[in-house]
């Protein structure tokens, strides 16, 4: 596993790889490592020869400036971590190699980033959509690997990938959870002792719900979901929406749509968690 910093040097290397006749598999993270990230990883080592991980904070794709700074990074870590998984190179930039002049490109998203996390987080996805072409740019990978975790987003860099001329398939994966059920997240860690314990109740709030879907209409389970993470003390619902997987668009009724999917934020005191489940 060879750490890489500078994009030049990261195309060197792919180029190598290229000529050996080794597909590219990328695996765009944040750091802050955890399973989640690590089944990205195992997922591209079973279709790739040649895996790159990107460690990078994107500044660009953080409408809160005190989320940027609180952030967990940990780039040792994160590298004795890969250090026993299939990464062929780290790529570990700093903010003036990605970003040498403000990148002043918008993208048409719409109207994926209009919804929830769209909403709720402002220039975000764009700041996504900044950092995932420029990766897809200086990596030109065959497979980039993402989690269903960021449900938004996977639909939005399938959306990306549509538009651009390079052709990358984009493999969506599942969410890993911790053994109470929490989605395993870089933010866990910024939890407190009793926030990490109320937590788990996010989850089974949407287990819950599938279960009532049968007896309740898209927007009494709705009502339900908010109602009852809202009674926690300590939590607080920023959106819970039933969307169609594509487009989406709210369900209103559940046999309108094939693919609906229950996506849902929560805040913790100043922590502020996604998650989300499938709808039969
Ligand atoms: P980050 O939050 O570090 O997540 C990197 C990848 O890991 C994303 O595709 C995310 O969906 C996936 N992931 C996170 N938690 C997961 C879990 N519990 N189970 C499965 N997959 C999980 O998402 C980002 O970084 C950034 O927005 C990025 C795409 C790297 C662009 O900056």
């Amino acid at each position: 596993m060879k750490v890489v910093n500078q994009i030049s040097e990261l195309r060197g290397e792919i180029s190598r790889a290229r000529q050996a006749g080794r597909s590219v598999g990328l695996v765009p993270t944040m750091g802050a490592l955890h399973n989640g990230h690590l089944s990205l990883i195992e997922e591209a080592a079973h279709r790739n020869d040649f895996i790159v991980v990107s460690i990078f904070v994107n500044p660009t794709q953080f409408n809160d400036p005190s989320d940027l700074e609180r952030y967990p990074r940990d780039l040792d870590a994160d590298l004795q971590i890969l250090g026993q998984q299939t990464a062929d190179i780290v790529f570990a930039p700093d903010v003036k190699e990605m970003y040498p002049e403000k990148d002043k490109r918008n993208f048409d998203l719409s109207p994926l980033d209009k919804v929830m996390e769209g909403k709720f987080r402002p220039g975000h996805f764009k700041g996504v959509a900044q950092i995932v072409t420029k990766l897809f740019d200086a990596v030109t990978p065959d497979r980039a690997y993402f989690g269903q975790k960021d449900f938004q987003q996977l639909a939005i860099i399938r959306k990306i990938a549509g538009q651009s001329e390079q052709e990358i398939e984009i493999i969506g994966c599942p969410i890993i959870r911790e053994p109470d059920g929490l989605a395993m997240s870089s933010r866990n860690v910024l939890l407190t002792p009793d926030q990490r314990k109320a937590a788990p109740l996010i989850y089974q709030t949407l287990v819950e719900a599938k279960k009532r879907q049968s007896s309740y209409s898209p927007v009494e389970i709705t009502e339900w979901v908010t109602g009852t993470i809202n009674a926690h003390p300590l939590m607080q619902v920023e959106y819970f929406e039933i969307v169609d997987e594509q487009e989406l668009m709210p369900v209103t009724e559940w046999g309108l749509h094939v693919n609906k999917v229950g996506c849902i934020a929560v805040h913790l005191g100043r922590v502020r968690l996604i998650d989300n489940v499938y709808f039969d």
